[in-house]
């Protein structure tokens, strides 16, 4: 189901207004909803820290319209750059190049690159058009939360400390972009998402493996991070129900985040089926988490997704809102003991 969802121009007025004034507002992007500013403003980009709590050396992304304005933010754009530009925006990737000399250190987090992106979405096109410049946003949640992919969950986040909440109905993709840098004649994956890295090959040739010539900071591949407030696990696929079981035992309650429904029925748990499409299971990902976490259970588990690259964004922001792994049978975790 395609729907398009548009602003009023007085919607796009008003925000338009907050953001020449140096206030921050809350717009939708297909990843995810976004806290912008004023990218210019450096006193407006630093309320954006200030909200969410974030690091003031964790660099933004700035969101531009088309990328006609790219030579405003970048230095030098590389070729592979505009290969990628090409195919992929307006949509989910982000491009982390050299930055130019004027653009202000509270965005680039004193780093010498800028990272960018054109979003897709209709709402955040107009606003962008709207507002003739660039416009700073990390994802509008509190740090090292989930991210929001719909306006209700902003207004959690924030409440009235964010005036202006755009509402486009919910994110389609649900994930945080991809983001990519460039690096010797290479492009390097930094954040997977749902531009896959054989859909960046195929336009960009082999990608940059190994460790980064200079790492990089990318705070969102941090641990702890797009992590709820219940402790989450997760769980080698075939053992989810026998898991619920044993961590529910003497009535504790559980939440299940699975891909299939229960084999039998559990009764201290509360089970969601996300499915076995990574698109829409991508999609839910956060609400899901969201629903789990207010769930008043002591402990969320997750059943494993599968391998492969369909499922390597979701399987990263699990990692990552994940407190311990219970032996996942793609062999990266440890052990851990449900307590
Ligand atoms: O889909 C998205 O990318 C969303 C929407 C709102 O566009 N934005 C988003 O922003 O996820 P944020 O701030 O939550 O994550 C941006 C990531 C951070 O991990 C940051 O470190 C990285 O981009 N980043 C920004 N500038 C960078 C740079 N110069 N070098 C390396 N990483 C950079
Ligand atoms: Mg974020």
């Amino acid at each position: 189901m395609v729907r398009v969802v548009r602003a009023t121009q007085v919607e796009i007025e008003s925000a338009v207004q907050a953001l020449r004034d140096g206030e921050l507002v809350a717009f939708p992007t297909e990843t995810v909803y976004g806290l912008g500013a004023n990218a210019q403003n450096p006193a407006a980009v630093r309320r954006i820290f200030e909200a969410k709590g974030r690091p003031a050396n964790h660099p933004l992304i700035v969101h531009l319209d088309s990328p006609r304005f790219l030579h405003r933010w970048v230095r030098e754009v590389p070729e592979l750059a505009n290969r990628l530009a090409e195919s992929f925006w307006p949509g989910p990737l982000t491009l982390v190049m050299p930055k130019a000399a004027h653009v202000h250190e509270v965005i680039t987090g004193g780093q010498d690159t800028i990272a960018i992106r054109v979003p897709a979405h209709p709402m955040a096109q107009q606003l962008l058009t709207a507002f003739g410049g660039g416009i700073a946003a990390p994802s509008a949640n509190r740090y090292g939360r989930i991210s929001p992919t719909r306006a209700e969950h902003v207004r959690e986040e924030f409440g009235d400390s964010v005036r202006v909440i755009m509402d486009g109905g919910e994110c389609n993709i649900g994930l945080e972009s991809t983001i990519v840098g460039f690096e010797g004649g290479k492009v390097r994956l930094l954040r997977p998402g749902s531009v896959t890295a054989s859909q960046l090959r195929a336009v960009a040739g082999e990608l940059a493996e190994g460790p980064a010539e200079d790492a990089p900071r990318v705070p969102g591949s941090g641990p702890m991070h797009y992590a709820p407030t219940t402790p989450l696990t997760i769980v080698p696929a075939g053992e989810i129900d026998a898991q619920a079981d044993a961590a529910s035992a003497g009535g504790r309650r559980i939440a299940v985040l699975a891909q299939r429904l229960p084999l039998r029925s559990h009764k201290y748990v509360t089970w969601i089926n996300a499915g076995r499409r990574p698109e829409t299971y991508a999609r839910d990902l956060y609400t899901n988490l969201r629903t789990l976490d207010k769930a008043g259970c002591q402990r969320i588990l997750v059943q494993a997704v599968p391998d492969g690259e369909r499922w390597e964004a979701v399987h990263d922001r699990l990692l990552r809102a994940a407190t311990s792994i219970a032996e996942a049978d793609d062999g990266t975790g440890t052990m851990a003991v449900l307590p």
